[in-house]
């Protein structure tokens, strides 16, 4: 029997809804210059069609100094002309939409640019009326830092001194980011009226950089003794986020469509996490991070998807699973390279309850490049997971480039590439892509609730839904087959054809859906 419950009523478009997210300079690029753009984005649009994803999450291709790829804005509300213009994301989202995909951009609203203008006024003068805008704070009597914090990019402080008017201002991440004060009221309005303009220009949602960060401390305390040397967006937990959250919130419901607010949120409490969906007046969703520090092991999986389903339950908050992004190994590299775990990985993530989020080249089943010392260009080591990914079997692999793309391509691009692997049936894409069909048409994996059942060591298994439109999920993690005594037809498998009754015996590393 299930024991979290379905939820009730019709539901919100995000609640169904198997979101993408692309990296846009990783993604394709048609300038020659070597870094994907929106019109690159544009142009595989069918790729995701036939995939078959409901939504995309575009990271920021706001204007940006790039120091952290586009998570240091300098412009809210333009597009870098890295990336194009304003007219080609009117493009994309209305080639989107017509294609009934919804476009999710990424919004970070703890951090500016120090090259936004307004750092560069804010830094100016002790009394410029942008100085309160962001976090400004003299050196404590001995010379030394305003607090104890480390920042989160490379664990350096999170201060820097301004030479100009001799304070320290407070950048939670790089010292090109410095973050901005939401306790300061113009702030908080001007960062408000940035949601309205993607609203305005027909954005579904956003996904929200490190939100819980948005409160601070207003002492701005030393963290305790026990988590010095931890960087401080692992613990910031503030009330003051939550009266922020509802005021964004009550903007995004301002609008027709159920646009949807994401959390970036990765507090290591899962009950700190949970509280920032609030009472359904927060964020609709929030990210949870321990999947993808797990292993691929069935115990370790079991618990965090017990644990996390427990801290959600009670608040009736919808969950949302994701295995790779931007800033940690794809899972198929996490987990030793293994093609067949990756396959079975694919089947857990888009089966689970919850709104599930792939990483672009997931489907490809891409492992990190490897980054020689000369091409290394993120400092805190993300690269791999960044690399280009590979649409055909020749170089330049569908990216219109004599230059080498920004990072090296990921390995084998010859055979892991859109273009062969969609002439293969057996291939991981079409594995994706007939998981997401099933799940497309079958209710119980889309809304039905979710039970754990009882399993032998190396073994995961969860029904979703009741009754005779009830699906079960078995994965074998062993490398050996494994008897398992359960009854019904395989919907799908990673190992073995459709349509037969299943035998009870699992092969090795198989994922199997049963009705
Ligand atoms: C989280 C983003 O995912 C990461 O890429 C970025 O470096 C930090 N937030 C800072 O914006």
């Amino acid at each position: 029997m299930p024991t979290h419950p379905p939820p009730t009523s019709s539901e919100p478009w995000w609640k169904t809804a198997v979101v993408y997210q692309i990296y846009p300079r990783s993604f394709c690029d048609t300038t020659g210059n070597g870094v994907g753009d929106l019109e690159g984005i544009r142009r595989h649009l069918d790729h995701l069609v036939w995939l078959g994803i409901d939504a995309i999450w575009l990271s920021p291709f706001f204007t940006s100094p790039m120091f952290d790829y586009g998570y240091d804005v300098a412009d809210y509300c333009d597009v870098d002309r890295l990336f194009g213009d304003l007219a080609t994301f009117d493009a994309l989202v209305a080639d989107a939409h017509a294609l009934g995909i919804r476009v999710i951009i990424d919004w970070v609203p703890n951090h500016s640019s120090i090259d936004h203008p307004w750092f560069v006024e804010s830094r100016s003068s002790r009394d410029n009326p942008k100085r309160d805008w962001y976090v400004w704070r003299d050196p404590k009597p001995d010379g030394s830092l305003p607090n104890n914090w480390v920042e989160s990019l490379t664990y350096g402080p999170a201060w820097t001194l301004d030479q100009t008017t001799g304070q320290y201002y407070l950048h939670n991440f790089l010292p090109q980011q410095p973050d901005l004060n939401w306790a300061n009221p113009g702030l908080k309005t001007a960062m408000l009226d940035t949601l309205r303009f993607w609203l305005d220009r027909g954005v579904d949602g956003f996904r929200m950089d490190v939100v819980h960060m948005i409160g601070k401390d207003p002492e701005l305390a030393d963290e305790p003794p026990e988590f010095v040397g931890l960087p401080h967006d692992i613990l910031n937990e503030q009330p003051e986020t939550h009266v922020h959250l509802r005021d964004i919130r009550k903007v995004l419901d301002s609008y027709e469509g159920d646009r949807v607010a994401i959390g970036e949120i990765p507090l290591f409490d899962l009950d700190l996490m949970a509280g920032h969906y609030g009472d359904d007046d927060e964020l609709h969703l929030v990210f949870n991070f321990p999947l993808i520090f797990a292993q691929w092991d069935a115990s370790q999986l079991r618990n965090v998807l017990t644990t996390t389903l427990a801290a959600l339950e009670p608040r009736g908050a919808w969950p949302t699973w994701v295995l790779s992004n931007h800033d940690f190994p794809r899972h198929r590299t996490r987990y030793g390279g293994s093609e067949a775990y990756a396959r079975a990985a694919a089947v857990l993530l888009l089966t689970l309850q919850g709104t599930p989020f792939m990483y672009a080249g997931e489907e490809l089943g891409l492992l990190d490049a490897v980054i020689p010392p000369d091409r290394v260009r993120d400092p805190a080591g993300r690269d791999g997971c960044r690399a280009p990914l590979p649409w055909t079997a020749e170089p330049p692999h569908g990216w219109s480039t004599d230059t080498e793309p920004w990072l090296p391509w990921p390995p084998v691009p010859e055979h892991s590439n859109a273009e062969v692997l969609r002439d293969d049936p057996t291939s991981i894409l079409h594995l994706y892509h007939s998981i997401l069909a099933l799940r497309r048409d079958t209710p119980a994996l889309r809304l039905g609730g979710i039970g754990m059942l009882q399993t032998p060591p190396g073994v995961l298994a969860f029904q979703r839904g009741d009754g005779p439109e009830a699906v079960t999920v078995v994965v074998n993690f062993t490398e050996g087959h494994m008897p398992f005594d359960v009854a019904g037809v395989v919907a799908l498998s990673t190992t073995r054809p459709a349509n037969d009754e299943f035998d009870g015996m699992l092969h090795p590393d198989e994922a199997v859906i049963l009705r």
